[in-house]
């Protein structure tokens, strides 16, 4: 047993869904702490119980700072890294011109090594500690991932990308080698450490129908994976699996008809959905990923975060880094605010840190283990500083709740708000 060690601040759990209990679902010791053993959390409680109670601990004293989940990141493409924030395409040709270029040059095992590096350590920065990403066709683009994140002992998510067309040569499989090549890193990497492989055709477009059978019949012998893919982002991107798939019912059937419906599937964006296909997905119990800033910065549309959720969907929340404009989940948060307002609900705080915390790992089935402070969990932690910048401080200066002290954080922080980030209980800043 390693020493234990108690952690002192303001804490923030979940004791139910914020979205059926209200701010009510959340509870915030003013001075609270966690005791991390062995990278789980060992005890939740009052600062001066915990005190008593572990009186051998190491203790590291956090002030006022806010103590919570570390955030979880449902639906990036971490190839996109040194891409992001390019000017002035809409999804399709966005993608031919910044992203498949881009995602060519992870062929090469060296480049792939150092930007999935260097991307883990910006989400780190960012209080990041658990993300889904797609990788690029390139095996060794999730070699690359995957060991970045053992070697920070990680929760990640990752599956290499599938297309077999509309895309250029060099970033093309087949319906055989998607199958195969996903295969052999599924047995090497799946559940090995904090590892999770995720079946990845990229969308109905860059897939034939052989190879979304291909891989809905991987999917079927490997019924634990997750499967992540995209739907409904764009017109445009509808209009071309209309045309592309003419005996499909709508965008969800092009994959329902192939095995990649279930409850282990994750939708990215959703945004413009049929009546079938939400039925369809709250049926199947499958994951509705928003990715707001993607959203505003390629122009898709604005996600019915109130609908759905009255709908009984399970809705996760994500950056879509590059397509995403930001590694930061606050930001992201303050986006899915902004579009919130713009369809005339107003989410709360504690919804907004829900869904960054709690609802995406709900949306990736690894609610038992991470996304809340709890005994038992792992102690995957952020601790915010709710006065990062004077703009911010005299603002929550005048707070009367800890709702309103942690809302500028949330609309105006960035990476400068996050005091440290720990993964299994060891701190991750330099
Ligand atoms: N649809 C298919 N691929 C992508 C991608 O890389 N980013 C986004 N935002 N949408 C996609
Ligand atoms: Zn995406």
């Amino acid at each position: 047993m390693s020493q234990a060690h108690l952690h002192l601040g303001q804490t923030l759990s979940f004791v139910a869904d914020p979205f059926e209990q209200g701010p009510e679902a959340v509870r915030v010791d003013a001075q609270g702490a966690v005791l991390v053993q062995d990278g789980k959390i060992a005890d939740l409680g009052s600062a001066a119980d915990l005190r008593k109670r572990h009186q051998k601990a190491a203790v590291t004293d956090h002030g006022d700072a806010l103590i919570l989940p570390g955030f979880v990141d449902a639906h990036a493409h971490y190839p996109q890294t040194g891409m992001i924030a390019s000017w002035g395409k809409r999804l399709i040709d966005w993608l031919n011109t910044y992203t498949f270029p881009e995602e060519m040059r992870f062929a090469d095992p060296a480049y792939a090594a150092e930007v999935a590096g260097r991307y883990l350590d910006l989400l780190l920065d960012n209080g990041t500690t658990t993300v889904c990403s797609y990788c690029t066709i390139h095996p060794v683009s999730v070699q690359a991932l995957f060991e970045a994140a053992e070697a920070r002992n990680m929760r990640v998510f990752a599956g290499k990308t599938c297309m077999d067309r509309n895309a250029p040569e060099g970033l093309r499989d087949t319906p055989q080698s998607a199958y195969d090549n996903s295969r052999v890193l599924v047995r090497e990497w799946h559940g090995r450490g904090r590892a999770s492989y995720v079946i990845t055709p990229r969308f109905s477009p860059t897939s034939t129908p052989e190879q979304l059978e291909a891989l809905g019949a991987l999917w079927a012998e490997n019924p634990d994976c997750l499967m992540q893919t995209h739907l409904s982002e764009q017109l445009d991107e509808i209009a071309w699996v209309k045309g592309l798939f003419p005996e499909a019912r709508d965008y969800l059937d092009t994959y329902e008809a192939h095995g990649l419906l279930g409850a282990g599937g994750l939708y990215g964006h959703a945004i413009h959905l049929e009546p079938r296909e939400k039925d369809r997905l709250r049926e199947v119990g499958a994951a509705l990923i928003h990715c707001p800033t993607s959203n505003t910065f390629i122009g898709s549309g604005l996600f019915d975060m109130a609908g759905l959720i009255a709908q009984g969907q399970r809705v996760g929340l994500a950056t879509d880094t590059g397509g995403g404009s930001s590694f930061s989940m606050l930001r992201t948060m303050a986006a899915a605010y902004e579009i919130g307002q713009l369809r005339g609900t107003a989410l709360h705080p504690a919804q907004l840190i829900w869904l960054a915390t709690q609802g995406s790992a709900r949306a990736l089935r690894v609610d038992d283990k991470i996304g809340n402070l709890a005994k038992g969990m792992e102690a995957d932690f952020t601790v915010l500083d709710l006065a990062s910048t004077p703009a911010i401080a005299q603002r929550a200066d005048r707070a009367t709740d800890i709702w309103e002290a942690l809302f500028p954080t949330i609309m105006m922080g960035d990476d400068r708000a996050i005091k440290a980030t720990y993964v299994a209980g060891k701190s991750m800043m330099p």
